[in-house]
């Protein structure tokens, strides 16, 4: 390809390559889990180089993607529902406009979505994204477009992510992709491939990048983030066969954090999830020593049922949960725990709904997300199980949960009014432009008074009120952690 020279705004030189002058808009809309916003980052990175920039406009889009979600059934009629959107504009107001899907659904349904979504030209499954350039090229001349191959190495280790309606202060950074851990319940495992852990060496980069450009928070992403393992690439469950030499010198988790808490002390650390089979203390020490990885841990724990945790194939009881819970309180005694919790799996009696609601009180977490139980074809659930518990009784298990979690989560929130936290501050609160929002390390929401600070910025807040879901506050200097600024008090 001809190379020309082109000058950007600020008068840099920069070489690009022909296409980057045809200048195509990219609409692109995600649905679902933190992975899939991530994963959207590097589809736009793969796509500016094809000279697509990213428009919030529909109507003007030449490429319209949506990231879509598997999890829930509710997650795919939502991505239905907005095909329905695409087909209207695109006949009614753009006919050139062209509409691929990515993600979970894609991979879920290959090429069958094709035939049932008429207004589809393209369909892209969450490993084959570097091939989007030859299948974009496809679609232009006027073919249909399919990739839904899954990978054993794919990290997109080697793409810089173009950060997406970003705040320019929090950024996801993923580690891991896929999952091994089969839960029967779930889709991800044949939606996303098996697990397997991302370069060390490209995430350090990343952070540090994200560090230079003024980011001031990451999250680590990864479907089963205890269970990273570096060897050298490849999957997780092929460890086994690796070499000595690669089992002598694999980084885990734990060392992972604390290299990533090392490359970058005034950057807060997060990551999620974790699934307690693989949770270890180690990862709770290394949590407690850096003063940079916050206290947080999303801990998804679905049933208080023995019974049922063991029907969906999590690998731990409820008595070791607990000890696991204490564990978090003995290193850290003060750590923000959130969970995953699901009402109504087959067969759930009465009984095991109760041992949900006494394991929440046991542990009385700060936010939870909870789910009504939702039947996935292909997962061994749905062909081992009947969908037996009727909507209705799910339904109602389901409110006593989240009304169970609105107490809990008052009462954490209660328990922080008079003390000091310390909040990084990320946007204009959207029910006062006086106010600022920010999160807490426990990952709870904090509003307060904007006075003289700005987005980006640590700030000490004094807690004096909160509801279940917010702390509200007056602000009383800069943390310690906030860079000195001349000027700064
Ligand atoms: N490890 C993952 C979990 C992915 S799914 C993570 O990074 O979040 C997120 C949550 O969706 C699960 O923890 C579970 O509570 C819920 N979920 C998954 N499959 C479900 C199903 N079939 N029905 C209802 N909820 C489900
Ligand atoms: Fe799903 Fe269980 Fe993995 S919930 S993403 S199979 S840890």
């Amino acid at each position: 390809m001809e190379k020309i020279i082109d000058e950007n705004k600020q008068g840099n030189t920069l070489v690009l390559d022909q296409k980057t002058t045809n200048h195509r808009k990219l609409y692109i809309e995600s649905y679902g889990c933190q992975m899939n916003f991530s994963d959207s980052e590097i589809v736009a990175s793969i796509l500016a180089k094809e000279g697509f920039n990213t428009t919030q406009e529909l109507e003007e889009a030449d490429l319209v993607l949506v990231n879509t979600c598997s999890i829930r059934d509710k997650a795919e009629q939502t991505v239905r529902k907005r095909l329905e959107k695409f087909n209207r504009v695109k006949r009614k107001v753009n006919p050139q406009m062209k509409v691929g899907v990515l993600g979970c659904m894609a991979e879920r349904l290959k090429s069958k979505f094709l035939e049932e979504e008429k207004i589809v030209d393209m369909v892209v499954g969450p490993d084959a994204y570097k091939d989007l350039p030859n299948l974009v090229q496809e679609i232009d001349e006027g073919r249909n477009a399919v990739n839904v191959i899954l990978s054993k190495e794919e990290t997109y280790g080697d793409i810089a992510p173009v950060r997406l309606n970003s705040n320019g202060v929090t950024a996801l950074v993923s580690i891991t992709r896929g999952c091994d851990n089969m839960c029967t319940f779930c889709v991800v495992p044949y939606t996303r491939g098996r697990e397997r852990s991302r370069d060390p060496q490209s995430i350090i980069k990343e952070v540090n990048e994200l560090w230079e450009q003024g980011f001031k928070e990451i999250t680590l992403l990864g479907q089963n983030v205890d269970s990273y393992l570096w060897y050298g690439g490849g999957l997780k469950k092929d460890f086994d066969k690796a070499s000595e030499m690669q089992k002598a010198t694999a980084v885990t988790f734990t060392t992972l954090l604390s290299l990533v808490a090392e490359a970058q002390p005034k950057m807060r650390i997060r990551f999620s999830t974790s699934n307690p089979q693989d949770m270890t203390e180690d990862v709770l020490h290394v949590m407690a020593k850096y003063d940079n990885i916050c206290n947080h841990i999303h801990l998804p724990v679905q049933s208080g049922s023995n019974r049922i945790l063991k029907e969906m194939n999590r690998l731990h009881t409820r008595e070791e949960y607990f000890a696991l819970i204490d564990k978090v309180r003995e290193i850290m005694p003060d750590c923000g725990i959130s969970q995953d919790l699901i009402a109504g799996f087959p067969t759930e009696t009465e009984e095991d709904h109760k041992d949900t609601l006494s394991l929440m009180e046991y542990v009385k977490y700060d936010f939870g997300y909870m789910f009504s139980y939702s039947e996935r074809p292909g997962t061994p659930a749905a062909r081992k199980m009947e969908d037996d518990v009727p909507e209705e009784v799910k339904k109602r298990r389901l409110q006593e949960i989240v009304d169970l979690q609105r107490e809990h989560s008052h009462y954490r929130t209660q328990k922080q009014v008079g003390q000091i936290v310390e909040v990084l501050i990320e946007k204009s609160s959207k029910k006062s432009d006086e106010q600022w929002s920010g999160r807490s390390p426990h990952n709870t929401v904090v509003v307060f008074r904007k006075e003289n600070y700005k987005i980006g910025e640590f700030v000490n807040v004094k807690i004096t009120d909160c509801t279940s879901a917010t702390l509200i506050g007056e602000p009383v200097g800069y943390s310690k952690n906030q860079l000195p600024i001349s000027g700064q008090a």
